[in-house]
């Protein structure tokens, strides 16, 4: 199991620990920190040997990275172990029964819940069967989650469940085993099988039984592990980046989990900032660094539109320089994928010192700037190993959106019907997201034919001028191609001068069923330098036939609401960066000269 975990690491990092099953009893270790801190626990209180148990290596979402957060879950007085990824969006109402039925709970944790509720369900409904407890528990829950339970009257088994969330069977030879993906065991068999959705599934040494939620049985689909170790950590892809991409939709749709109360009302729990305080705010400034500060430009249309709160975005590194205006009534609102970045650490403790409340957007729990600021609202894009940021850049947009929308809500600029047609758009954005990603082959090819370009330019209007910036920046990053962005009504101002024959320009064009203005401006300047020569990509919604005729390559994505349309229009921009490092056969994950996160100023 440690063994596997390793190979896990990658997909969450932030606590570790396993419970086993010996001579009629479980027994577990977990530790905040990496499988080694977990490894040097058991070293000092081994585990008795034992041919079954569970595993897990977490990414925080509910609960900070503690011991006590960390999986197994153990209740009904150490009988039952419960590990669980994924997000259960109803555990506060369980948490509220279960406590009512008695129940006590000794973490934050949303897994905890629903170990309980487990235990609970085995007591109470069906002592002797934790195949049909686990059934009717995960009737009972809602989110996105796998769970694994091991129950010490059933020594031969392991139960799990899954619902939007992944998990996979591996077949051995008296062994069986069970992994969020076939990494886990990989080393072990090459044997697997895939599960659907919303299914149960029971192993023990030699079988393995699938259901639904209800009993009915189902079928598995039985295929053999092509991949090597190093690839299956990647899930296949070629690089953690390409993955990532690909991650999108689910990266998006689990930031938008656990977000709403039963009636529908945004709830951002851990935004706990006083409404009043919150009303009261009459400026707002975005700090952060790179993809996060573009993020931020991203949501400044948004928020500026749905809370009519004047919204700046700064970078951290100049926030503090410029003595900006910042007072009580100031929210600042911090971006970064990593927590940790310097600048906005900085800038942070800057604001702070001038009075202003800060809210932390991050995607990784327990790290700096959530722990100094005054509230959190978390990304649950997973964790990002590259380099290049993709997921969280999407990820940052949407928490970004559930904040204004949030304040929106708070102070009546916004009616509840209004917001709720927003919020129905974005949970429509994961499979519009996936739509993107399924045309990656034409974009793929245009990156591997302008590998060897000498620079790349990239124009957008409006909330596409800052996905024009990330476009840039991706290929900046990982293929050292000289690019740039600019807000296409800029073109005349200057940069039209560097369009010569053959100069490729990327074209963000807005929806043409927003404001005609600006779409008919944005066609008006694909056809100026379409005139000189620039070999044009336009990325424009479906049905949108005005650039055609400008365009040397139109990029499809589907309709959205002009200000959502960042959440598809980036993904082609990352696919082109990732083909043309890829096709020039450079470190797509870990380019020169950069680091994951920038701990110094
Ligand atoms: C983006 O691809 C880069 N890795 C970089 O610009 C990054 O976004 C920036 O350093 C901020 O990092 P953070 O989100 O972890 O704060």
């Amino acid at each position: 199991m440690l063994e596997g975990l390793r190979r896990l690491e990658y997909r969450g990092y932030d606590s570790a620990g396993v419970a086993v099953l010996a001579d009629g009893s479980i027994q577990f270790r977990k530790k905040a920190g990496k499988v080694a801190a977990l490894d040097e626990e058991i070293a000092k209180a081994p585990l008795p040997a034992s041919t079954l148990g569970i595993g897990h290596t977490r990414w925080a979402t509910h609960g900070a990275p503690t011991d006590a957060n960390a999986h197994p879950h153990v209740v009904d007085n150490g009988n039952l172990a419960v590990v669980h990824n994924g997000i259960i969006e109803n555990f506060a109402e369980l948490k509220k029964e279960l406590a009512e039925k008695g129940y006590n709970f000794v973490s934050e944790t949303d897994t905890e819940v629903a170990a309980t509720l487990l235990a609970d369900v085995l007591a109470t409904e069906t002592p002797g069967d934790l195949t049909k407890a686990m059934q009717l528990t995960s009737q009972r829950l809602e989110g996105a989650f796998t769970l694994l339970a091991i129950q010490s009257q059933f020594p031969d088994r392991i139960v799990a469940a899954r619902l939007n969330s992944p998990l996979v069977i591996g077949l051995g030879e008296g062994e069986n085993f069970l992994s969020s993906d076939v990494s886990g065991f990989i080393d072990y068999t090459k044997d697997a099988v895939e599960m659907g959705n919303a299914q149960i599934v029971t192993i023990t040494p030699d079988s393995y039984e699938i259901t639904d939620f209800f009993g009915n049985p189902a079928e598995g689909k039985e295929f053999k592990v092509e991949w090597d170790a190093a690839s299956a950590e990647k899930g296949g892809f070629a690089s953690f980046m390409d993955k990532e991409i690909h991650d999108q939709p689910q990266a998006v749709g689990d930031t938008l989990l656990g977000r709403f109360d039963d009636k529908g009302k945004l709830t951002l729990d851990e935004v706990n900032i006083d409404e009043a305080t919150l009303r009261s705010i009459d400026k707002i400034i975005v700090i952060a660094c790179g993809t996060a500060a573009y993020a931020g430009h991203v949501a400044r249309y948004a928020i500026e539109h749905w809370c009519r709160i004047p919204t700046e975005v700064e970078l951290a590194h100049e926030f503090r320089y410029r003595d900006p205006i910042v007072t009580d009534r100031t929210l600042v609102v911090a971006l970064s994928q990593s927590g940790e970045t310097m600048d906005t650490l900085m800038a942070v403790r800057h604001a702070r010192e001038q009075g202003a409340k800060v809210i932390a957007i991050c995607n990784t729990r327990g790290s700096s700037i959530p722990r100094e600021a005054d509230a959190n609202l978390y990304t649950h894009a997973g964790p990002e190993i590259a380099v290049a940021s993709t997921k969280a850049f999407l990820a940052q947009i949407t928490a970004s959106y559930l904040l204004g929308l949030y304040l929106a809500q708070l102070r009546g600029n916004m009616f509840a019907d209004e917001i709720q047609a927003v919020v129905n758009e974005l949970k429509a954005m994961p499979e519009k997201i996936q739509q993107v990603i399924d045309g990656e082959e034409q974009v793929k090819a245009l990156g591997t034919e302008m590998k060897d370009s000498k620079s790349v330019l990239f124009l957008g209007r409006h909330v596409g001028f800052p996905v024009a910036l990330e476009g840039a920046l991706k290929l900046k990053e990982i293929a050292y191609l000289h690019a740039e962005g600019f807000a296409a009504g800029e073109l005349k101002h200057g940069p039209i001068a560097l369009i010569e024959e053959g100069q490729p320009v990327f074209v963000i064009v807005p929806s043409p069923r927003g404001r005609d203005s600006l779409h008919a401006k944005v066609v008006s300047n694909i056809q100026e330098i379409r005139a000189r020569g620039a070999i044009t990509i336009v990325i424009a919604e479906e049905g949108d036939t005005a650039v055609e005729q400008f365009a040397n390559h139109v990029i499809r994505i589907p309709q959205a609401p002009t200000l959502l349309q960042p959440l598809l229009a980036t993904v082609p921009l990352q696919i082109f960066a990732c083909a043309v490092a890829t096709a020039k056969g450079y470190d797509v994950d870990q380019p020169r000269n950069l680091a994951k996160s920038v701990t110094v100023e």
